[in-house]
């Protein structure tokens, strides 16, 4: 079976447990590292620069021939699965739909994720490879790499249709039609009462009614882990609808290593933490996820994202399912 780099198991964690209970110290590793990875199941996740393609843009016939069969019955993923690394190429060259490109910045990673579960927490595994630094300004001065994960429900159609595209709209900040008098970051096409080719700028739909959608569950989680080298990660949480709220209540936690070149990451978050503006994750039912890389201290729309997956819990037909081990 293969070592994976990081992994205690579960004796030293019994051993641990108990010097830390005699020390009267916790120094207990997090639960996240004493599931049994190597017997998870991975799959690569290819991340890519999406440069400025919008919602918008995407739904555009003009700028994108996939428009007309997207709007019909094609996901993205349908046509493009397996095209996510020439497809960042030429994007982070600044040959399209990118106007600042960052020199030596790679078009695409792959990312190896599996995902468990033990009695009440969901966990992720990311893997990836560090591309190279990229010279410049630092966007994000405080966080060499961010990893996030999104994750909706079947009611979000958009998630389901293409995942973190359903929230990137073509007036968001740093995007084609923003504009300097707002600040919008990532929504939902559901909170705004009409959408143009611009996205739907400051349209809000009433309080109430964003309140009853956010009741029905009509918003995406998303968790992120923040990290340095040599430094323990951070990790937060959030969601989205009207915008993209951090929770301050953070309920994910994270644990990361970085070892010859590769990031190792481990997420976990309550399978039920019921509390408001947080899902309940449970057996029978599709989750829709994104995920999203800022490598090198990037930030905002400078990320590589992958197109939409699926995730179920315990068993059933997912391109992931969180299984106990
Ligand atoms: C029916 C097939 C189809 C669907 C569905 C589709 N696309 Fe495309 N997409 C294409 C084709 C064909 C191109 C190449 C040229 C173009 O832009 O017209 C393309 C190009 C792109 C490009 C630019 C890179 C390039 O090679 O030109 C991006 C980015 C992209 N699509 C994203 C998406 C996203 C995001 C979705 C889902 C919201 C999506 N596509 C859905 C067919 C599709």
């Amino acid at each position: 079976m293969k070592k994976v780099p990081g992994i205690v198991n579960k004796s030293v964690i019994k051993v641990l447990g108990l010097i830390g209970i005699i020390g009267g110290i916790s120094c207990i590793p997090n639960i996240a590292w004493a599931i049994d990875w190597s017997a998870v199941e991975g799959r690569d996740v290819p991340v890519f620069h999406p440069g400025q393609a919008s919602w918008e843009w995407a739904l555009t016939q003009k700028d994108h021939s996939g428009a007309k069969k997207f709007k019909k019955d094609k996901n993205c993923m349908d046509c493009h699965e397996e095209e996510e690394p020439d497809i960042g190429e030429l994007i982070a060259s600044g040959e399209k739909v990118e106007p600042s490109p960052i020199e030596g910045n790679v078009g695409s990673v792959s990312i190896n994720v599996k995902f468990a579960r033990d009695e009440s927490n969901l966990h992720v595994r990311l893997e990836w490879t560090a591309p190279p630094a990229t010279a410049g300004e630092k966007m994000d001065p405080d966080y060499e790499s961010k990893i996030t994960i999104m994750l909706g429900e079947p009611n979000v159609k958009a998630a389901v249709k293409a995942g973190c595209w359903g929230t990137c709209h073509d007036d968001a900040n740093t995007m084609p039609s923003a504009s300097d008098d707002q600040d919008l970051k990532k929504y939902l096409g559901r909170s705004r009462t009409k959408l143009s080719r611009k996205g739907g700028g400051t349209n809000y739909k009433s309080d109430d009614e964003l309140s009853a959608l956010l009741a029905d569950g009509y918003f995406l989680e998303y968790w992120q882990a923040r990290l340095n080298q040599g430094s323990a990660a951070s990790a937060m949480d959030g969601y989205i609808l009207k915008e993209r709220q951090e929770n301050d209540d953070v309920i994910t936690t994270a644990e990361a290593e970085f070892k010859d070149g590769t990031w190792s990451v481990v997420l976990s978050r309550p399978l039920q933490p019921g509390k408001p503006n947080h899902k309940d994750i449970v057996p029978g039912k599709v989750y829709h996820i994104g995920f999203a890389l800022h490598d090198s201290h990037k930030a905002k729309r400078f990320h590589k994202v992958s197109f939409e997956y699926t995730l179920m819990l315990d068993e059933g037909e997912a391109d992931f399912v969180a299984a106990r081990q």
